[in-house]
């Protein structure tokens, strides 16, 4: 069967809702957009046109938008072809949902959840089977109209002309990058991303015992290892520790056993006092950075110094060449390299181990992390970059086992990921495969 979305029946208008719901009226489609009352739905749809930036690239889109309430107009979803959930991360709410609306959808029309993380078969365990066989995850980033990443995420039971159907329209027609995920705990940009926090905190902790300063630690974990300014502690700080802990605890709850990730769900007790009390980044007004504005109105950037847990004034921080370059950090003999090889080379390392179990390539991991996390180079790409031969040997000389990927390149007897100008990457047999159009 081929299945074609052309209009869109969006089920929850919160943050992710309203911002699915305003880019597939740009592009063109019909939209539904219900929610818990019809006010909760008239209050997302005033939020979309007046956000900063607003959620609409064409104001008059929103004349396609049509709304209601999941108990008077749930019966209407039989009017669409994607019928997006977008509700509140939890799984028996979700699932009492997807239970209700089964009935009233029409044959043909492909079926989709906006989880950050429950797993796919949590979901739809137990489901009709038609639902089954419909239903995929549609892992879209905050804020939609900006973040290019979409994970798209099969179940066992899903065909693949359904996902065939989200690819096109999420692709072609809302610019959407598509990357394709296996339905394993956080998929690929936040299962890495989130790996890189949580294991970051507690690694950090050596470099701040060693006299650096968190700002010389973001400052490294910045530009030099390939990732934005924020860093370590800026990032976390945007997202915020009570959704990390969230986050923390669903790893632990989902992880493989054997999975290193295992060591870092909790959070060292300086941050997890932090979100004690309430300290929890921008969203609370300070988290490890907080703006002071003095009554002159002059501005300060404030930094909580855990290694005394008061705050000061953030330095601002050079680096020398040997600090500022990709190519050397990582291997500088020195406190600097030493954190920048273990948080980020150890990021590195963790993604390498994780070809097949959350991708089956590194082409979509390395996409997952530039378009999701901002990532100026994949992992796969930053390890060719920093040259896998010499990663290997330093991996060795530690004597530390290789991951998966690295074991494949060196049995493979070949010096990179991609070659022939990146057009074809290593697959995990060995053998040469050409990259698909981005
Ligand atoms: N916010 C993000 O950064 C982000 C990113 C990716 C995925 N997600 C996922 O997207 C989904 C929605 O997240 P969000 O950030 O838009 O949340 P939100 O809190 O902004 O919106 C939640 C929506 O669920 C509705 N809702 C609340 N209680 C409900 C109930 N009992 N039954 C039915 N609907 C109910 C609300 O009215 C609202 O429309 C979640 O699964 C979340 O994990 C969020």
């Amino acid at each position: 069967m081929t299945r074609e979305v052309k209009s869109v029946a969006v089920l929850g208008g919160g943050t992710m809702g309203l911002g699915i719901a305003a880019a597939s009226a740009d592009a063109g489609a019909e939209v539904l957009l219900l929610d818990v009352t019809m006010a909760a739905a008239e209050a997302s749809l005033d939020r979309m046109k007046n956000i900063r930036p607003p959620a609409f690239e064409n104001p008059a889109s929103a004349d396609r938008i049509s709304l209601g309430s999941f108990d008077a107009d749930l019966a209407e979803i039989k009017n669409y072809d994607w019928i997006c959930e977008a509700i509140v991360e939890d799984v028996t709410v979700k699932r009492e949902l997807f239970a209700k609306l089964e009935p009233f959808r029409k044959d043909g029309s492909v079926v989709s959840t906006n989880t950050s993380g429950i797993p796919l078969k949590d979901i739809a365990g137990g489901m009709p089977e038609r639902l089954r066989k419909d239903l995929v995850v549609t892992h879209f980033f905050n804020p939609v109209k900006i973040m290019r990443l979409m994970e798209l995420i099969p179940s066992a039971d899903t065909t693949s002309d359904v996902t065939v159907a989200l690819a096109d329209f999420c692709g072609n027609k809302l610019g959407k990058g598509v990357v394709y995920a296996k339905d394993t705990v956080n998929f690929i940009g936040n299962r890495i991303g989130c790996f890189f926090m949580l294991s970051g905190l507690h690694k950090a902790q050596e470099a701040l015992q060693n006299g650096m300063t968190m700002e010389q630690i973001d400052t490294v974990l910045g530009k030099p290892v390939g990732l934005p300014p924020t860093g370590l502690y800026g990032l976390i700080d945007l997202i915020g520790l009570d959704i990390m802990d969230l986050v923390g605890k669903n790893l632990h709850a989902n992880l493989p056993e054997a999975d290193v990730g295992r060591a870092f769900t909790s959070f060292p007790k300086p941050e997890q006092a932090m979100l004690e009390r309430g300290q929890l980044g921008r969203k609370a007004k300070g988290g490890f950075y907080r703006l002071n504005i003095a009554e002159d109105g002059t501005k300060t950037k404030e930094i909580f110094d855990l290694s005394n847990e008061t705050w000061r004034t953030a330095e601002r921080i050079s680096l020398d060449e040997i600090h500022a370059n990709t190519e050397t950090v990582f291997f500088a003999d020195d406190k600097v390299g030493k954190l920048a090889w273990d948080i980020m080379g150890g990021t590195l390392l963790y993604a390498a181990d994780l070809v097949p179990e959350i991708s089956d390539d590194v082409v979509n991991i390395d996409r997952a992390m530039r378009w999701g996390f901002g990532w100026a180079k994949g992992p796969f790409e930053l390890l060719d970059q920093l040259s896998p031969a010499k990663v290997i040997s330093k991996l060795e000389a530690e004597g530390q086992s290789l991951p998966a990927m690295l074991q494949t390149l060196k049995d493979a007897g070949v010096d990179s990921f991609y070659r022939n100008g990146g057009t074809e990457y290593l697959t995990l047999q060995g053998t040469w495969e050409t990259v698909p159009a981005e």
